[in-house]
């Protein structure tokens, strides 16, 4: 049976007792901006968010995380704090705010220009900086005085969230023993070879050595990390019992595949709403009934495979002309660290990639591909997942990627193909998907080609076995069984 609400806050309530639970992350769950000279909240796009705000519902703690939005300031009470959801407020988000120097350092810089491509192996040189180094052991500090100082003497169950708070958890202990901490990694943990270049290393794993429950979306993940350990420190690494003693601590590790919130979104997809939705994208989009649509969407990040995708689609046009005017592919694509120069250039590129495909092949009335830029809603986004007739998901690396859970979890019609990445946590457990490795444009041209001649009968078979995995796996068993792991310690 799949995990509920209930359940989940019955686990809650058992595990966590009476303690203070606190969620860390850099990524806040809601955004205020101004608009028009009004205030209004988006919900920014990143797996990590979209996982845990309906874990946080549930569990009723405190979120941390820094402040990014216009007007995050304005809405907030003396302590930084602001109940959200801001329409039905469910839980309390904790802002902490950055200098331009600390975010230019910890988040652009160190996280972003050396963590995230180092980790994801994706052909982009890490740069390492000593001046984003030192920004962001600040950053960490800054989280951590924030911690301490919600937590006082309390008891507290902290629980921190990927690659831009590393060095937390060791912050936290060195002054409060008595907390407990754990950390999910949201990203891939590279194999040995590649993460010993970092000049940093042994501080991060010390950093994440302090926790007493380290998490990875898989296995792989895990043994790349102890495999790690055990070549760059004098630790002990128990692979029986899959943990890490340094120093004296102990710290599990444990795989637990992210999800969605399958209900949720199954629900959303049946609505009204969605339905008026899927017309409004038609007809913005010129779609007529009998055109197959292809559907992406995904953070302009290099690690993603977008220009892939689009070097796929053009391939599928030559190989089979035939389908000109009767495929198109709506790519949605959300900016994403602007000053990076590694993403304003994949920016560019995309933007000429697609006039240069759109050119190549489309007639008077049908250009292949549609690329959006604009935020989308909630409501937009599963409108657009239900139209689709199938979804490609292309990471050249992903930890696990929740754009194909959230397009499984909406296609209750069992109307859809996804064509996977090879190189996705996901596809470790989505085993009804076309497989594509993103690198390979043959290939992926003729998945592409699969997917359209799938008889209907095969692709709801596929798909049925796929919303039964996703079901079983949603994100209330990942956030269970993480909190249950946490009583063995
Ligand atoms: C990845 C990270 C998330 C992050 C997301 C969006 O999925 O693991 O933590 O939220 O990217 O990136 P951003 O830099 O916009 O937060």
């Amino acid at each position: 049976m799949p995990w509920t609400t209930g359940q989940l806050k019955t686990a809650i309530e058992n595990i966590i007792k009476d303690r203070l639970l606190i969620i860390a992350s850099n990524r806040e769950p809601y955004i205020h901006i101004y608009k028009e000279g009004k205030i209004e909240y988006i919900r920014p796009v990143g797996g990590a968010v979209t996982a845990l705000d309906p874990v946080m519902k549930v569990c009723k703690g405190i979120w941390v995380a820094y402040g990014t939005g216009t007007a995050d300031r304005e809405v907030v009470d003396k302590s930084n704090e602001i109940k959200v959801p801001p329409e039905n407020p469910k839980y309390t988000l904790r802002r902490i705010w950055l200098t331009k120097d600390e975010e230019n350092g910890y988040y652009y810089g160190y996280s972003n220009k050396c963590i995230w491509p180092l980790f994801h192996m994706a052909y982009t040189r890490p740069v390492f900086n000593e001046v984003d180094w030192a920004y962001y052991k600040i950053v960490n500090q800054k989280f951590a005085d924030t911690i301490l100082e919600i937590v006082k003497k309390k008891e507290a169950f902290i629980w921190i969230q990927d690659y831009h708070l590393m060095l937390l958890s060791k912050l936290l202990k060195e002054k409060n023993k008595n907390l407990i901490t754990a950390h999910f990694l949201h990203i891939p943990w590279p194999n040995p070879e590649a993460f010993r270049i970092c000049p940093q290393k042994i501080e991060i794993l010390e950093g994440l050595l302090a926790n007493d429950l380290l998490g990875f979306h898989i296995r792989y993940h895990c043994g790349n990390f102890m495999e790690t350990v055990r070549l760059e420190l004098e630790a002990r690494v128990d692979l029986e019992k899959t943990s890490v003693t340094y120093g004296g601590h102990e710290t599990l590790i444990r795989a637990f595949p992210i999800s969605v919130d399958y209900d949720q979104i199954s629900k959303e997809a049946e609505s009204e709403e969605v339905k008026t939705e899927m017309d409004r994208l038609r007809d913005e989009f010129s779609i007529d009934s009998k055109v197959f649509i292809m559907v992406g969407l995904d953070r302009i990040d290099y690690t993603k495979g977008i220009i892939e995708k689009i070097k796929a689609v053009d391939r599928f046009l030559e190989k089979f002309p035939e389908y000109k005017g009767k495929v198109i592919f709506i790519q949605k694509g959300g900016l994403s660290r602007i000053h990076i120069d590694k993403y304003k250039e994949l920016n560019d590129r995309i933007n000429s990639l697609v006039e240069e495909v759109n050119w190549k092949h489309s007639t008077e009335k049908w250009r292949p591909i549609v690329f959006v830029r604009k935020h989308m809603t909630r409501r937009e986004i599963v409108g657009l997942y239900k139209i689709a007739d199938a979804c490609l998901v292309s990471p050249l690396h992903d930890g696990m990627n929740l754009v194909c859970k959230e397009f499984i979890a909406a296609k209750n019609d069992l109307n859809g193909v996804l064509i996977l990445s090879q190189f996705t946590g996901a596809a470790r457990e989505l085993n009804d998907a076309i497989f594509v490795n993103p690198y390979d444009r043959e290939s992926f041209a003729l998945a592409i080609k699969e997917a359209i001649d799938l008889p209907r009968k095969e692709k709801e078979r596929r798909m049925k076995n796929l919303r039964t995995v996703v079901n079983e796996n949603n994100i209330y068993k990942w956030a269970g069984k993480f909190l249950e792991e946490l009583k063995k310690i």
